[in-house]
């Protein structure tokens, strides 16, 4: 059964929630730039990329390529790079700070410490994320509220930080967010067929079974409370 299948079920005021979500990237658009989406080509981050390029908006998008994605997730960079309205940039860790670090701790360090692993999403993700973010006024992610506990607050814009972070999906259901894939035939990745409703760098992400929590599948050897890269905690930069 596909993601479509299992999962395409709109909630009663998915109509209102999507007019919303639509009014607001057309505002951040035109009142916050610039400001870019950052995509881990999920399926909320393919559903805002959809809107932005739908809208017509001067939202430019970047993907942080880790060095560790699943061969689906580049194949699914390569199509959206090639079919994007809105340009689509590709930000990777320095190189020699990969190379040290492979070198000291080897290839498969997270799994050994928690330490170890923050180290490894922050030369993979948190230093090109500064990176992609320099000069930006704002910034877009597909975060919801039902994606986990930690989430459970997240707001449509958050101001609580220097630069403004707005999460336009924050109130979809997983749902909705199927209902709108389906209805816009966007292109989705493949392993949202196969399970894995969170999906990041591929040591790191696994499927889920039934009954499991939407994030289990992130990190699964680490504790519920330490389940954060580093891309979305709060001052810790
Ligand atoms: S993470 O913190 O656990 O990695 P998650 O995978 O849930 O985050 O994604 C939350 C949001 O962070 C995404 O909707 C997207 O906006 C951003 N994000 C996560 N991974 C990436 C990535 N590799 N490149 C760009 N943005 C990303
Ligand atoms: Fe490294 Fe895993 Fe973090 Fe990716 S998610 S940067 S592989 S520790």
């Amino acid at each position: 059964m596909s993601a479509i299948e299992l999962h395409a079920r709109p909630s009663k005021d998915y109509a209102r929630k999507l007019d919303e979500t639509q009014k607001l990237l057309v505002r951040a658009a035109s009142a916050y730039s610039p400001l870019t989406q950052a995509s881990s080509l999920g399926a909320e981050d393919v559903v805002i990329t959809h809107l932005i390029n739908s809208l017509e908006l001067d939202i430019p998008v970047f993907v942080l390529e880790t060095g560790m994605l699943h061969p689906q997730t580049l194949d699914l960079l390569e199509r959206l790079k090639a079919s994007s309205r809105a340009p689509v940039k590709v930000y990777r860790p320095v190189q020699e700070s990969v190379v040290q670090f492979v070198k000291r701790e080897g290839n498969e360090p997270m799994y050994r410490s928690i330490e170890l692993r923050k180290a490894c999403c922050h030369i993979r993700k948190v230093e090109p994320l500064q990176r992609a973010l320099e000069g930006q006024r704002a910034w877009i992610t597909g975060l919801r509220r039902e994606q986990s506990a930690a989430r459970a607050e997240v707001p449509l814009i958050d101001e609580s930080e220097q630069r403004i972070k707005f999460n336009p999906l924050a109130d979809w259901t997983w749902g909705d967010v199927w209902h709108y894939i389906a209805q816009n035939r966007v292109d989705y990745h493949p392993l949202h067929d196969e399970f894995y409703p969170s999906i990041g760098c591929a040591p790191c992400t696994r499927a889920i079974s039934l009954g499991e929590d939407f994030r289990a599948g992130r990190w699964w050897w680490e504790d519920e409370a330490a389940k954060e890269c580093g891309l979305h905690v709060k001052n810790q930069e």
